[in-house]
């Protein structure tokens, strides 16, 4: 895979924890203070990321990406919106600005800001961009620096998104099937140290996406014709999924809180798959693990050209019909689709 390509696939895991939502602390529905979030801050990947990364660096920048919203590439892996976007529509905030145009968009600094780059995880990946700790150092210094005050952060939700690269990155270098649920543990080990600090910096309320079925993903689904998942790599999404479900439960006793829940991207996107939901709020997809953008060979991605300009990539005629936008990441239909079902519009109650 070329090296324009890596954020592509780099994507994020998010989490599954199919049958846990019971024990997800989390306030459920009766925090009735009259809370009502007037900023959001989102940290992680590019499940989240709404134009951090360098344009000369990631997919999200190229044609065709960005050509449903909002017309032409703008940073978000999508044609359109992403998760960000609808979590923010949630709550009826504006989408935060990406933490690199803060001084050009400076007005809007008071709606909040995304720190999430895509490629990242908690750890490095291999991406040059800013782990997960680092963006959180961004935020502390904000706060440091009097753009933001502990007080104001009190009328602040936050959003994590970690949809897998730690995992992807594991794989790509030196670690071994053997070693991968450990490697899990200490992933999940430190993204709870990181919703700590966000916790500890005066955020209400903290919204952690679970790991989405990363065997599902187009990347893992064309080795079987786009027809079936990897069930070794969905079987690896659940334990992380359940470790997080365990911190998340950690973190609210430690801070004698419910300021912590987990979205269950997990179980939304098989809700999707499965059809189950969707049809209300979304057309019926064609096949859900075919992605819409695609390189003409595996040695091309989504946005890829040579070097006359040809391109080396095909998009679907309506990317509404497609679950997937590119090998890993869901299409603004997609994401839509996916924020309408019952399991992650109940776990969204948990924000007030
Ligand atoms: C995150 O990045 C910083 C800066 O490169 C590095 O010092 C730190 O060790 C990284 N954190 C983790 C948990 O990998
Ligand atoms: C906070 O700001 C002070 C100066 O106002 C500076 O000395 C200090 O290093 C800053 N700390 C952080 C974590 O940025
Ligand atoms: C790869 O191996 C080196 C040396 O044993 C170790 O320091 C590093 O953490 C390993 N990387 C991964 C991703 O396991
Ligand atoms: C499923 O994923 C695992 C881990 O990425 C990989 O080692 C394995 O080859 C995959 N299975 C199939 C049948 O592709
Ligand atoms: C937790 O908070 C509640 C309500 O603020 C309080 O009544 C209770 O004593 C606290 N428990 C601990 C262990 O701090």
């Amino acid at each position: 895979m070329d090296t324009p390509n890596l954020l592509c696939s780099f994507f994020f895991f998010f989490s599954l924890f199919l049958g846990h939502q019971q024990h997800v602390v989390g306030g459920s529905s009766v925090f009735l203070s009259g809370f009502g979030p007037k900023m959001m801050f989102v940290f992680g990947d590019s499940y989240a990321d709404t134009g951090n990364n360098k344009k000369t660096l990631a997919s999200s920048w190229k044609i065709p990406y960005g050509i449903t919203f909002p017309g032409k590439p703008a940073g978000r892996f999508s044609d359109g919106r992403v998760l960000t976007d609808y979590v923010a529509g949630y709550l009826r905030v504006k989408t935060p600005i990406p933490y690199r145009w803060r001084k050009q968009l400076a007005g809007r600094v008071k709606y909040g800001m995304n720190f999430a780059y895509g490629g990242t995880g908690v750890f490095d990946t291999l991406v040059p961009e800013p782990n997960m700790s680092t963006q959180i150092d961004f935020l502390q210094q904000l706060l440091n620096d009097s753009v933001y005050s502990k007080r104001s952060l009190k009328t602040s939700v936050a959003l994590v998104s970690l949809a897998g690269n730690d995992y992807s990155n594991y794989l790509a270098t030196n670690g071994s099937a053997a070693g991968f649920p450990a490697f899990i543990g200490s992933v999940v080990n430190q993204l709870k140290v990181n919703l700590k600090r966000i916790h500890d910096s005066g955020v209400r309320k903290i919204a952690v996406s679970a790991l989405q079925p990363l065997g599902c993903l187009p990347r893992s689904t064309a080795l079987f014709a786009f027809e079936q998942c990897n069930g070794t790599e969905n079987m690896l999404v659940e334990l992380h999924n359940q470790l997080l479900v365990q911190a998340v439960n950690d973190l609210d006793k430690q801070t004698n809180s419910s300021s912590f829940f987990v979205l269950d991207i997990y179980n939304a996107f098989w809700d999707v798959f499965n059809q189950k939901q969707a049809r209300q709020v979304s057309p019926t997809f064609e096949n859900p693990f075919e992605p819409c953008c695609a390189g003409v060979s595996a040695a091309f991605s989504c946005g890829s050209v040579d070097e006359n300009g040809v391109k080396k990539y095909t998009v679907c005629w309506n990317p509404k019909l497609r679950f997937f936008w590119d090998t890993v990441h869901p299409t603004q239909e997609g994401w839509r689709a996916v924020y309408s079902t019952p399991v992650l519009q109940n776990n969204l109650k948990q924000i007030w």
